[in-house]
């Protein structure tokens, strides 16, 4: 399973990824969006497929994606381009080092499968691992709100345990997520590992903001 993040890692740069994130209008900047609409983050937004469609589907919600890697933010960003969203920004960036000024905006956090770092050593790692969780508590405006997908069984228990010992309650909680008749939204991954015959679990969690 680590192999996914590092085909990511390993990504070759797409030849137009320095002029795409140059020119990009839409990159993440301290104005935000100019209105009051509720902000979602995703965090590791990868190709952005997820982003797009969350933003074409509600034009009334703003949405944030942060990937670390230029490579594969350029793609995303390629694809969002076309199509002069107003309600979409980007920030290429480790989530640790979002910028101060997107703290206390954010009411969504999703999650969409996320690396799973199998090896335990890793654990710290993992982006809902209580320290990560103790660092969202800076982004959120009201209720903390999470929403994650994965195929991954390890990662879905260890989040599910992460979430409850640090106070979330859980809303939803889906072991087979394509089984369920509600509105979803497939990454790139989640097409690939539902095609490879993985089932896809889902978590939504809320808790007070303290
Ligand atoms: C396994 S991929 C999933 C991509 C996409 N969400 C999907 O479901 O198709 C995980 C992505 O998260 C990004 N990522 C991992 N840790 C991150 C972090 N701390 N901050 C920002 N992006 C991160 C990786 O670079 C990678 O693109």
């Amino acid at each position: 399973m680590r192999k996914r993040c590092e085909v990511d890692m390993r990504m070759r740069n797409p030849k137009y990824m320095n002029e795409v994130i140059e020119n990009c209008d839409f990159l993440l900047d301290e104005n935000l969006f100019n209105n009051e609409n509720p902000i979602c983050l995703e965090i590791g937004m990868g190709k952005g497929d997820f982003l797009l469609n969350m933003a074409l589907n509600n034009p009334s919600i703003n949405y944030i994606g942060v990937e670390k890697y230029s490579s594969v933010a350029s793609v995303a960003i390629h694809k969002i381009k076309e199509y002069n969203l107003t309600n979409v920004r980007i920030i290429i960036s480790d989530v640790i080092n979002l910028p101060e000024y997107v703290y206390h905006k954010i009411d969504t956090i999703y999650l969409n499968f996320s690396d799973p770092w199998p090896k335990k050593r890793h654990a710290k790692r993992r982006l809902t691992h209580e320290s990560f969780l103790s660092f969202y508590n800076n982004l959120f405006k009201n209720k903390c709100h999470i929403i994650m997908k994965t195929d991954n069984d390890n990662l879905y228990e260890f989040s599910k345990e992460s979430f409850i010992s640090f106070g979330y309650k859980i809303l939803k909680d889906y072991q087979d997520l394509h089984k369920e008749s509600i509105f979803n939204i497939e990454t790139e991954y989640e097409r690939k590992f539902s095609n490879l015959g993985y089932t896809i679990k889902y978590l939504e969690v809320e808790k007070e903001l303290q």
